[in-house]
Protein backbone atom coordinates (compact mmCIF):
# COMPACT_ATOMS: atom_id res chain seq x y z
CA UNK A 1 0.00 0.00 0.00
CA UNK A 2 1.50 3.19 -0.91
CA UNK A 3 0.88 6.48 -2.96
CA UNK A 4 1.70 5.34 -6.04
CA UNK A 5 -0.85 2.43 -5.86
CA UNK A 6 -3.29 4.50 -4.43
CA UNK A 7 -3.16 6.79 -7.40
CA UNK A 8 -3.01 4.27 -10.10
CA UNK A 9 -6.54 2.97 -7.51
CA UNK A 10 -7.66 6.59 -8.29
CA UNK A 11 -7.05 6.79 -11.58
CA UNK A 12 -5.12 9.93 -10.88
CA UNK A 13 -2.15 10.27 -13.53
CA UNK A 14 -0.98 12.51 -15.48
CA UNK A 15 -1.84 15.45 -19.18
CA UNK A 16 -2.66 18.75 -19.05
CA UNK A 17 -6.23 19.36 -21.71
CA UNK A 18 -5.73 20.85 -24.77
CA UNK A 19 -6.79 24.41 -24.08
CA UNK A 20 -7.48 26.43 -26.56
CA UNK A 21 -5.70 29.93 -26.32
CA UNK A 22 -2.85 28.40 -24.65
CA UNK A 23 0.43 29.91 -24.89
CA UNK A 24 4.04 28.83 -23.71
CA UNK A 25 6.19 31.77 -21.49
CA UNK A 26 8.77 31.98 -23.76
CA UNK A 27 11.26 32.83 -20.26
CA UNK A 28 11.22 30.07 -18.36
CA UNK A 29 14.58 28.26 -18.10
CA UNK A 30 16.31 26.10 -16.13
CA UNK A 31 19.90 27.96 -15.91
CA UNK A 32 22.57 25.75 -14.72
CA UNK A 33 24.89 29.18 -13.54
CA UNK A 34 22.59 29.39 -10.55
CA UNK A 35 23.67 28.54 -7.06
CA UNK A 36 20.78 25.75 -6.93
CA UNK A 37 21.16 22.06 -6.48
CA UNK A 38 21.78 19.55 -9.56
CA UNK A 39 19.51 16.69 -9.28
CA UNK A 40 19.98 14.42 -6.71
CA UNK A 41 18.81 10.84 -5.70
CA UNK A 42 20.46 10.86 -2.34
CA UNK A 43 18.01 9.79 0.46
CA UNK A 44 18.55 13.31 2.42
CA UNK A 45 17.40 16.59 2.28
CA UNK A 46 19.79 18.25 0.71
CA UNK A 47 19.94 22.14 0.33
CA UNK A 48 21.83 24.95 -2.12
CA UNK A 49 24.57 26.60 -0.53
CA UNK A 50 23.82 29.55 1.36
CA UNK A 51 20.76 27.85 3.11
CA UNK A 52 20.48 25.40 5.78
CA UNK A 53 17.95 23.15 7.04
CA UNK A 54 16.81 21.89 10.68
CA UNK A 55 13.91 19.43 11.49
CA UNK A 56 11.37 21.29 13.66
CA UNK A 57 8.76 18.71 14.82
CA UNK A 58 8.54 14.71 13.14
CA UNK A 59 5.82 12.26 12.70
CA UNK A 60 5.28 11.16 16.75
CA UNK A 61 6.72 14.26 18.62
CA UNK A 62 4.76 14.48 21.36
CA UNK A 63 2.32 18.35 21.48
CA UNK A 64 1.14 18.02 24.75
CA UNK A 65 0.97 15.18 27.00
CA UNK A 66 -2.28 13.14 25.50
CA UNK A 67 -1.30 14.05 21.46
CA UNK A 68 1.63 13.13 18.97
CA UNK A 69 2.32 15.06 15.59
CA UNK A 70 0.43 12.49 13.00
CA UNK A 71 1.79 11.03 9.80
CA UNK A 72 2.52 12.88 6.23
CA UNK A 73 2.87 16.38 7.35
CA UNK A 74 1.43 18.32 4.36
CA UNK A 75 -0.39 21.88 3.84
CA UNK A 76 1.58 24.77 6.48
CA UNK A 77 0.36 28.24 7.79
CA UNK A 78 1.27 30.17 10.57
CA UNK A 79 -0.72 32.90 12.42
CA UNK A 80 1.16 35.52 14.44
CA UNK A 81 0.67 36.01 18.33
CA UNK A 82 2.62 38.31 20.07
CA UNK A 83 6.23 38.81 20.13
CA UNK A 84 8.61 36.41 18.63
CA UNK A 85 5.49 33.64 18.62
CA UNK A 86 3.45 31.90 16.07
CA UNK A 87 0.46 29.05 16.00
CA UNK A 88 1.69 26.70 13.20
CA UNK A 89 -1.62 24.82 11.63
CA UNK A 90 -0.12 21.47 9.77
CA UNK A 91 -2.46 19.18 7.94
CA UNK A 92 -1.82 15.23 8.29
CA UNK A 93 -2.53 13.73 4.88
CA UNK A 94 -3.05 10.11 5.02
CA UNK A 95 -1.18 6.88 6.33
CA UNK A 96 0.96 4.32 5.27
CA UNK A 97 -0.26 1.76 7.80
CA UNK A 98 3.02 -0.30 6.92
CA UNK A 99 5.08 2.22 9.07
CA UNK A 100 1.93 2.23 11.92
CA UNK A 101 0.67 -0.70 13.18
CA UNK A 102 0.93 -3.06 9.88
CA UNK A 103 -1.07 -3.29 7.16
CA UNK A 104 -3.83 -5.49 8.59
CA UNK A 105 -7.09 -4.16 8.36
CA UNK A 106 -8.06 -4.87 12.69
CA UNK A 107 -10.01 -2.51 14.47
CA UNK A 108 -7.29 -2.16 16.60
CA UNK A 109 -4.94 -0.69 13.28
CA UNK A 110 -7.64 1.56 12.22
CA UNK A 111 -8.16 3.07 15.53
CA UNK A 112 -4.90 4.07 15.27
CA UNK A 113 -4.80 5.50 12.18
CA UNK A 114 -8.07 7.39 12.69
CA UNK A 115 -5.54 9.60 15.38
CA UNK A 116 -2.70 10.08 13.13
CA UNK A 117 -4.65 12.13 10.47
CA UNK A 118 -6.34 15.34 10.12
CA UNK A 119 -4.30 17.90 11.14
CA UNK A 120 -2.22 19.64 14.05
CA UNK A 121 -1.57 23.03 15.91
CA UNK A 122 1.71 23.56 17.67
CA UNK A 123 2.51 26.73 19.02
CA UNK A 124 6.29 27.95 18.44
CA UNK A 125 8.47 30.51 19.10
CA UNK A 126 11.52 32.36 17.55
CA UNK A 127 14.98 32.70 19.51
CA UNK A 128 17.35 34.28 17.23
CA UNK A 129 16.34 33.47 14.08
CA UNK A 130 15.35 30.03 14.72
CA UNK A 131 11.90 28.94 15.06
CA UNK A 132 10.99 25.64 17.97
CA UNK A 133 7.76 24.34 19.10
CA UNK A 134 6.48 24.83 22.62
CA UNK A 135 6.05 21.84 24.11
CA UNK A 136 2.69 21.52 25.94
CA UNK A 137 1.49 24.80 25.17
CA UNK A 138 -2.24 25.15 25.65
CA UNK A 139 -2.99 25.73 22.18
CA UNK A 140 -1.58 22.54 21.06
CA UNK A 141 -3.58 20.19 19.45
CA UNK A 142 -4.98 18.01 17.24
CA UNK A 143 -8.43 17.50 15.13
CA UNK A 144 -8.33 13.65 13.47
CA UNK A 145 -10.30 11.00 12.24
CA UNK A 146 -12.85 11.05 15.15
CA UNK A 147 -12.92 15.29 15.62
CA UNK A 148 -16.60 16.53 15.77
CA UNK A 149 -17.23 18.93 12.76
CA UNK A 150 -20.28 20.86 12.08
CA UNK A 151 -21.69 21.59 8.85
CA UNK A 152 -21.74 25.44 7.82
CA UNK A 153 -24.61 25.41 6.14
CA UNK A 154 -28.69 25.44 6.05
CA UNK A 155 -29.36 21.74 5.43
CA UNK A 156 -28.50 18.43 7.23
CA UNK A 157 -25.60 16.54 5.19
CA UNK A 158 -26.17 13.13 4.92
CA UNK A 159 -29.13 13.33 7.60
CA UNK A 160 -26.59 15.29 9.99
CA UNK A 161 -25.72 18.37 10.86
CA UNK A 162 -22.03 17.41 11.64
CA UNK A 163 -19.40 15.40 10.35
CA UNK A 164 -17.44 12.78 12.27
CA UNK A 165 -13.75 13.55 11.57
CA UNK A 166 -11.27 15.40 8.94
CA UNK A 167 -8.90 13.39 6.94
CA UNK A 168 -7.36 13.77 3.21
CA UNK A 169 -6.16 17.27 4.77
CA UNK A 170 -3.70 18.06 1.69
CA UNK A 171 -3.61 21.80 1.21
CA UNK A 172 -5.47 24.92 2.37
CA UNK A 173 -4.91 28.17 2.76
CA UNK A 174 -5.82 30.87 5.37
CA UNK A 175 -8.75 33.76 5.59
CA UNK A 176 -8.41 37.35 5.77
CA UNK A 177 -9.33 36.93 10.00
CA UNK A 178 -6.57 34.62 10.61
CA UNK A 179 -8.59 31.29 10.60
CA UNK A 180 -6.61 28.35 8.84
CA UNK A 181 -8.36 26.42 5.73
CA UNK A 182 -7.34 23.07 5.37
CA UNK A 183 -8.56 20.50 2.43
CA UNK A 184 -9.91 17.31 2.45
CA UNK A 185 -8.81 15.71 -0.37
CA UNK A 186 -8.81 11.77 -1.37
CA UNK A 187 -11.85 11.32 1.14
CA UNK A 188 -12.62 8.07 -0.91
CA UNK A 189 -9.28 5.89 -0.10
CA UNK A 190 -10.78 6.01 3.95
CA UNK A 191 -14.39 5.76 3.21
CA UNK A 192 -15.23 5.14 -0.63
CA UNK A 193 -17.51 7.17 -2.07
CA UNK A 194 -21.56 7.14 -3.20
CA UNK A 195 -22.73 8.28 -6.11
CA UNK A 196 -25.99 10.61 -6.52
CA UNK A 197 -27.99 6.83 -7.11
CA UNK A 198 -26.18 5.15 -4.33
CA UNK A 199 -24.14 2.98 -5.83
CA UNK A 200 -21.15 2.14 -3.83
CA UNK A 201 -17.45 2.37 -4.31
CA UNK A 202 -14.77 0.42 -2.26
CA UNK A 203 -12.33 2.09 0.05
CA UNK A 204 -8.29 1.89 -0.30
CA UNK A 205 -8.07 1.63 3.54
CA UNK A 206 -11.09 -0.15 4.69
CA UNK A 207 -11.95 1.97 7.38
CA UNK A 208 -15.28 1.89 6.05
CA UNK A 209 -15.67 -1.60 6.88
CA UNK A 210 -15.18 -0.75 10.64
CA UNK A 211 -16.57 2.26 11.08
CA UNK A 212 -19.42 2.82 8.47
CA UNK A 213 -20.00 6.42 7.94
CA UNK A 214 -21.36 8.46 5.16
CA UNK A 215 -19.14 9.37 2.23
CA UNK A 216 -20.44 12.87 2.26
CA UNK A 217 -19.40 14.03 5.31
CA UNK A 218 -15.92 14.55 3.43
CA UNK A 219 -14.39 16.25 0.69
CA UNK A 220 -15.26 19.79 1.85
CA UNK A 221 -13.10 22.85 2.86
CA UNK A 222 -12.76 23.01 6.85
CA UNK A 223 -12.62 26.30 8.64
CA UNK A 224 -10.32 25.76 11.69
CA UNK A 225 -10.11 29.09 14.66
CA UNK A 226 -5.82 29.08 15.52
CA UNK A 227 -6.58 29.56 18.79
CA UNK A 228 -9.24 27.67 20.03
CA UNK A 229 -9.43 24.58 17.30
CA UNK A 230 -12.62 25.72 16.64
CA UNK A 231 -13.79 23.97 13.26
CA UNK A 232 -16.73 24.40 11.06
CA UNK A 233 -17.04 22.42 7.54
CA UNK A 234 -17.76 25.02 4.46
CA UNK A 235 -20.25 23.50 2.22
CA UNK A 236 -20.23 26.42 0.36
CA UNK A 237 -16.93 25.38 -1.80
CA UNK A 238 -18.33 22.46 -3.33
CA UNK A 239 -17.81 18.68 -2.17
CA UNK A 240 -14.65 17.43 -4.14
CA UNK A 241 -11.06 16.51 -3.63
CA UNK A 242 -10.11 19.73 -3.16
CA UNK A 243 -6.39 20.42 -2.79
CA UNK A 244 -6.42 24.04 -1.25
CA UNK A 245 -8.41 26.83 -0.80
CA UNK A 246 -6.82 30.37 -1.85
CA UNK A 247 -8.75 34.07 -0.03
CA UNK A 248 -8.20 36.86 -1.45
CA UNK A 249 -10.71 39.92 -1.44
CA UNK A 250 -12.76 41.88 -4.09
CA UNK A 251 -12.65 45.05 -5.13
CA UNK A 252 -15.53 45.78 -3.11
CA UNK A 253 -13.88 44.01 -0.16
CA UNK A 254 -16.27 40.97 -0.34
CA UNK A 255 -13.83 37.60 -0.04
CA UNK A 256 -13.56 35.53 -2.89
CA UNK A 257 -12.11 31.94 -2.47
CA UNK A 258 -10.39 29.82 -5.30
CA UNK A 259 -10.49 25.88 -5.16
CA UNK A 260 -8.97 23.03 -7.49
CA UNK A 261 -10.22 19.35 -7.54
CA UNK A 262 -6.98 17.41 -7.52
CA UNK A 263 -8.08 14.53 -10.20
CA UNK A 264 -7.86 14.15 -13.56
CA UNK A 265 -9.84 15.84 -15.78
CA UNK A 266 -11.59 17.34 -12.93
CA UNK A 267 -12.43 21.33 -12.36
CA UNK A 268 -11.29 24.88 -10.74
CA UNK A 269 -14.18 26.54 -8.79
CA UNK A 270 -14.36 30.03 -7.48
CA UNK A 271 -16.77 30.84 -4.59
CA UNK A 272 -17.53 34.48 -4.10
CA UNK A 273 -19.02 35.19 -0.90
CA UNK A 274 -21.64 37.72 -0.08
CA UNK A 275 -19.97 38.52 2.84
CA UNK A 276 -16.19 40.81 3.61
CA UNK A 277 -15.94 38.17 6.98
CA UNK A 278 -17.17 35.07 6.08
CA UNK A 279 -17.21 32.05 3.56
CA UNK A 280 -20.60 30.30 4.53
CA UNK A 281 -22.61 32.26 2.20
CA UNK A 282 -22.39 33.78 -1.38
CA UNK A 283 -22.10 32.06 -4.93
CA UNK A 284 -19.77 28.74 -6.27
CA UNK A 285 -18.71 28.97 -10.06
CA UNK A 286 -16.40 26.51 -12.00
CA UNK A 287 -13.82 27.45 -14.59
CA UNK A 288 -14.58 26.83 -19.02
CA UNK A 289 -11.34 28.33 -19.66
CA UNK A 290 -12.15 27.78 -23.51
CA UNK A 291 -14.10 30.77 -22.92
CA UNK A 292 -12.70 32.12 -20.56
CA UNK A 293 -16.48 32.30 -17.92
CA UNK A 294 -16.95 31.44 -14.43
CA UNK A 295 -20.35 29.64 -14.79
CA UNK A 296 -22.48 29.83 -11.83
CA UNK A 297 -23.78 26.69 -9.92
CA UNK A 298 -26.47 28.22 -8.55
CA UNK A 299 -30.27 26.20 -9.15
CA UNK A 300 -31.65 29.58 -9.61
CA UNK A 301 -29.03 30.63 -12.52
CA UNK A 302 -28.90 27.40 -14.83
CA UNK A 303 -32.13 26.05 -15.71
CA UNK A 304 -30.07 22.11 -16.41
CA UNK A 305 -29.50 22.25 -12.66
CA UNK A 306 -32.66 22.85 -11.63
CA UNK A 307 -33.85 20.09 -14.50
CA UNK A 308 -31.41 17.44 -12.96
CA UNK A 309 -30.76 18.66 -9.16
CA UNK A 310 -33.36 18.69 -6.64
CA UNK A 311 -31.66 21.28 -4.42
CA UNK A 312 -28.65 23.30 -4.02
CA UNK A 313 -27.25 21.22 -1.05
CA UNK A 314 -27.77 18.46 -3.80
CA UNK A 315 -25.37 20.32 -6.16
CA UNK A 316 -22.93 21.35 -3.34
CA UNK A 317 -22.41 17.26 -2.47
CA UNK A 318 -22.13 16.94 -6.27
CA UNK A 319 -20.27 19.72 -7.51
CA UNK A 320 -18.37 17.68 -9.88
CA UNK A 321 -21.16 16.40 -11.49
CA UNK A 322 -23.19 19.92 -12.05
CA UNK A 323 -19.81 21.21 -12.59
CA UNK A 324 -19.79 18.99 -15.81
CA UNK A 325 -23.13 19.65 -16.69
CA UNK A 326 -22.36 23.35 -17.57
CA UNK A 327 -19.36 23.17 -19.12
CA UNK A 328 -16.60 23.28 -16.96
CA UNK A 329 -13.35 22.69 -18.54
CA UNK A 330 -11.36 19.35 -17.45
CA UNK A 331 -8.29 19.81 -16.03
CA UNK A 332 -4.72 18.37 -15.64
CA UNK A 333 -4.83 17.85 -12.02
CA UNK A 334 -5.31 21.20 -10.74
CA UNK A 335 -3.54 21.64 -7.24
CA UNK A 336 -1.95 24.75 -5.35
CA UNK A 337 -3.62 28.18 -6.43
CA UNK A 338 -1.61 31.52 -4.82
CA UNK A 339 -1.63 35.16 -6.11
CA UNK A 340 1.20 36.91 -7.55
CA UNK A 341 2.04 39.82 -5.15
CA UNK A 342 3.09 42.00 -8.11
CA UNK A 343 -0.35 41.48 -10.61
CA UNK A 344 -2.94 39.82 -8.08
CA UNK A 345 -2.84 37.40 -11.04
CA UNK A 346 -4.03 33.40 -10.17
CA UNK A 347 -1.53 30.98 -10.74
CA UNK A 348 -2.61 27.21 -10.77
CA UNK A 349 -0.20 24.66 -10.36
CA UNK A 350 -1.43 21.66 -13.01
CA UNK A 351 0.06 18.79 -11.57
CA UNK A 352 -0.14 16.39 -14.71
CA UNK A 353 -2.34 14.09 -16.55
CA UNK A 354 -0.76 10.85 -17.97
CA UNK A 355 -3.27 9.91 -19.84
CA UNK A 356 -2.98 12.78 -22.28
CA UNK A 357 0.74 12.38 -22.37
CA UNK A 358 0.88 15.43 -20.28
CA UNK A 359 3.78 13.91 -17.75
CA UNK A 360 5.53 17.15 -16.49
CA UNK A 361 2.34 19.67 -15.57
CA UNK A 362 2.53 23.16 -16.12
CA UNK A 363 1.80 26.26 -14.04
CA UNK A 364 -1.28 28.18 -15.21
CA UNK A 365 -2.04 31.68 -14.76
CA UNK A 366 -5.77 33.60 -15.08
CA UNK A 367 -5.85 37.20 -15.33
CA UNK A 368 -9.09 38.15 -14.28
CA UNK A 369 -10.86 40.89 -15.98
CA UNK A 370 -11.00 44.37 -14.41
CA UNK A 371 -8.18 42.92 -11.81
CA UNK A 372 -10.75 41.89 -10.01
CA UNK A 373 -11.51 38.53 -8.11
CA UNK A 374 -15.13 39.08 -8.50
CA UNK A 375 -15.05 39.32 -12.03
CA UNK A 376 -16.86 36.52 -14.23
CA UNK A 377 -14.70 36.43 -17.19
CA UNK A 378 -10.75 36.19 -17.54
CA UNK A 379 -8.13 35.68 -19.57
CA UNK A 380 -5.72 32.74 -19.19
CA UNK A 381 -1.95 31.38 -20.17
CA UNK A 382 0.41 28.52 -19.22
CA UNK A 383 3.15 30.70 -17.26
CA UNK A 384 5.26 27.79 -16.91
CA UNK A 385 5.93 24.29 -18.22
CA UNK A 386 7.87 21.28 -16.57
CA UNK A 387 9.84 19.33 -18.55
CA UNK A 388 13.54 17.99 -18.51
CA UNK A 389 14.73 21.47 -20.70
CA UNK A 390 13.35 23.16 -17.40
CA UNK A 391 14.70 21.14 -14.92
CA UNK A 392 11.39 20.25 -12.63
CA UNK A 393 7.97 17.92 -13.28
CA UNK A 394 4.67 17.81 -11.72
CA UNK A 395 4.47 21.09 -9.80
CA UNK A 396 2.50 20.98 -6.77
CA UNK A 397 2.95 23.39 -3.80
CA UNK A 398 3.21 26.82 -4.52
CA UNK A 399 4.25 29.92 -2.07
CA UNK A 400 5.16 34.10 -3.41
CA UNK A 401 7.94 35.70 -1.46
CA UNK A 402 6.89 40.07 -1.76
CA UNK A 403 9.66 40.07 -4.94
CA UNK A 404 7.26 37.88 -7.28
CA UNK A 405 9.29 34.99 -6.85
CA UNK A 406 7.52 31.91 -7.30
CA UNK A 407 8.86 29.29 -5.11
CA UNK A 408 7.41 25.58 -5.85
CA UNK A 409 7.82 21.99 -5.34
CA UNK A 410 7.50 19.03 -7.09
CA UNK A 411 5.46 15.73 -7.01
CA UNK A 412 6.30 12.91 -9.04
CA UNK A 413 5.19 9.87 -7.75
CA UNK A 414 7.27 7.81 -5.59
CA UNK A 415 7.62 4.85 -8.12
CA UNK A 416 8.16 6.80 -11.27
CA UNK A 417 11.01 9.51 -9.95
CA UNK A 418 13.87 9.11 -12.40
CA UNK A 419 12.90 7.13 -14.95
CA UNK A 420 11.09 7.27 -18.38
CA UNK A 421 9.30 10.71 -18.49
CA UNK A 422 11.61 11.38 -15.47
CA UNK A 423 14.74 10.14 -16.04
CA UNK A 424 17.38 13.00 -14.96
CA UNK A 425 15.52 15.13 -12.71
CA UNK A 426 16.55 13.23 -9.33
CA UNK A 427 14.46 13.20 -6.43
CA UNK A 428 10.86 15.47 -5.85
CA UNK A 429 12.41 18.95 -4.80
CA UNK A 430 11.84 22.43 -3.63
CA UNK A 431 12.53 25.49 -7.15
CA UNK A 432 11.88 28.64 -7.26
CA UNK A 433 11.69 30.70 -10.17
CA UNK A 434 13.26 34.36 -10.88
CA UNK A 435 11.04 37.05 -11.09
CA UNK A 436 13.53 39.54 -11.42
CA UNK A 437 17.05 40.77 -11.85
CA UNK A 438 20.01 38.84 -13.32
CA UNK A 439 18.26 35.65 -13.10
CA UNK A 440 15.00 36.62 -13.93
CA UNK A 441 12.83 33.95 -15.51
CA UNK A 442 15.28 30.95 -14.47
CA UNK A 443 14.04 28.04 -12.51
CA UNK A 444 16.35 27.04 -9.60
CA UNK A 445 16.79 23.92 -7.38
CA UNK A 446 16.84 25.05 -3.82
CA UNK A 447 16.41 21.87 -2.24
CA UNK A 448 15.98 18.38 -3.09
CA UNK A 449 13.51 15.61 -0.79
CA UNK A 450 14.68 12.48 0.17
CA UNK A 451 13.80 9.34 -1.37
CA UNK A 452 9.98 8.84 -2.31
CA UNK A 453 9.25 11.83 -0.31
CA UNK A 454 7.89 15.22 -1.64
CA UNK A 455 8.05 18.77 -0.58
CA UNK A 456 4.74 20.12 0.89
CA UNK A 457 3.78 23.15 2.22
CA UNK A 458 5.97 25.62 2.00
CA UNK A 459 5.22 28.68 4.35
CA UNK A 460 7.20 31.82 4.88
CA UNK A 461 7.82 33.41 8.67
CA UNK A 462 6.26 36.94 8.67
CA UNK A 463 9.94 38.21 8.45
CA UNK A 464 10.72 35.94 5.09
CA UNK A 465 13.49 34.99 7.04
CA UNK A 466 12.33 30.86 7.65
CA UNK A 467 10.66 29.12 4.69
CA UNK A 468 8.80 26.06 6.56
CA UNK A 469 8.29 22.93 4.28
CA UNK A 470 7.21 19.69 5.04
CA UNK A 471 8.74 16.72 4.02
CA UNK A 472 6.08 14.30 3.39
CA UNK A 473 5.63 10.14 2.64
CA UNK A 474 9.70 9.54 2.84
CA UNK A 475 10.19 5.63 1.85
CA UNK A 476 6.52 5.17 0.86
CA UNK A 477 7.23 2.25 -2.09
CA UNK A 478 8.86 0.22 0.77
CA UNK A 479 7.67 -2.80 0.05
CA UNK A 480 7.77 -3.85 4.43
CA UNK A 481 9.57 -2.27 7.23
CA UNK A 482 12.33 -5.37 6.35
CA UNK A 483 12.56 -3.43 3.40
CA UNK A 484 12.73 0.19 3.55
CA UNK A 485 14.01 2.60 0.77
CA UNK A 486 14.43 5.93 2.71
CA UNK A 487 15.58 5.79 7.04
CA UNK A 488 15.27 9.52 6.70
CA UNK A 489 15.88 11.66 8.74
CA UNK A 490 16.71 9.18 11.82
CA UNK A 491 18.18 5.93 10.15
CA UNK A 492 15.10 4.24 11.19
CA UNK A 493 11.75 3.75 9.72
CA UNK A 494 11.45 6.70 8.03
CA UNK A 495 9.19 10.00 9.04
CA UNK A 496 7.51 12.66 7.39
CA UNK A 497 8.92 16.18 9.29
CA UNK A 498 8.46 19.37 8.87
CA UNK A 499 11.74 21.16 8.70
CA UNK A 500 12.54 25.04 8.67
CA UNK A 501 15.38 26.33 5.67
CA UNK A 502 17.07 29.65 6.82
CA UNK A 503 20.23 31.26 5.68
CA UNK A 504 21.93 33.90 3.45
CA UNK A 505 21.00 32.65 -0.06
CA UNK A 506 17.32 32.32 1.20
CA UNK A 507 17.49 36.12 2.36
CA UNK A 508 19.07 37.32 -0.92
CA UNK A 509 16.29 35.17 -2.99
CA UNK A 510 13.42 36.98 -1.25
CA UNK A 511 15.02 40.46 -0.84
CA UNK A 512 15.56 40.56 -4.82
CA UNK A 513 19.01 40.78 -4.58
CA UNK A 514 20.48 37.24 -5.66
FE1 LIG B 1 -2.60 15.69 -1.86
FE2 LIG B 1 -3.14 16.83 -4.64
O1 LIG B 1 -1.94 16.36 -3.42
CA1 LIG C 1 -0.58 18.34 -2.99
CA1 LIG D 1 0.61 16.21 -4.44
Amino acid sequence: MNRRHFLQFLGVSSVLSSIPGCSTSPFSFYSPELPGLSPSLLDQVQTASGIDYKILIRWGDKINAKESFGFNNDFIALQPLEKNRALLWVNHEYVSPTFINGPERTKKNIDRELKEVGGSIVEIKNLNNSWEVVPNSPYNRRLDANTKIPFAWNEKIAGKDFGVGTMGNCAGGKTPWGTFLTCEENYEIFWGDKTRSGEKTESWLGWDKIYPRSPEQYGWVVEVEPKTGKAKKLISLGRCAHECAAVTKAKNGKVVAYTGDDKINEHLYKFISDSTDSLERGKLYVANLEKGQWLSLDINDQPILKNKFKTQTEIQIYAREAAKLVGATPLDRPEDIEFDPLTGNVFVALTNNKQNKNYHGSILKIVEDNNDPASLTFKQEVFLTGGKEHGFACPDNMVFDPQGNLWFTTDMAGGEMNKGPYEGLGNNSLFVFMRKGAHQGKVMRVASAPVDAEFTGPCFSPDYKTLFLSVQHPGETSPSIDKLTSTWPDGTIPKSSVITLTGPLLEKIVQGKL
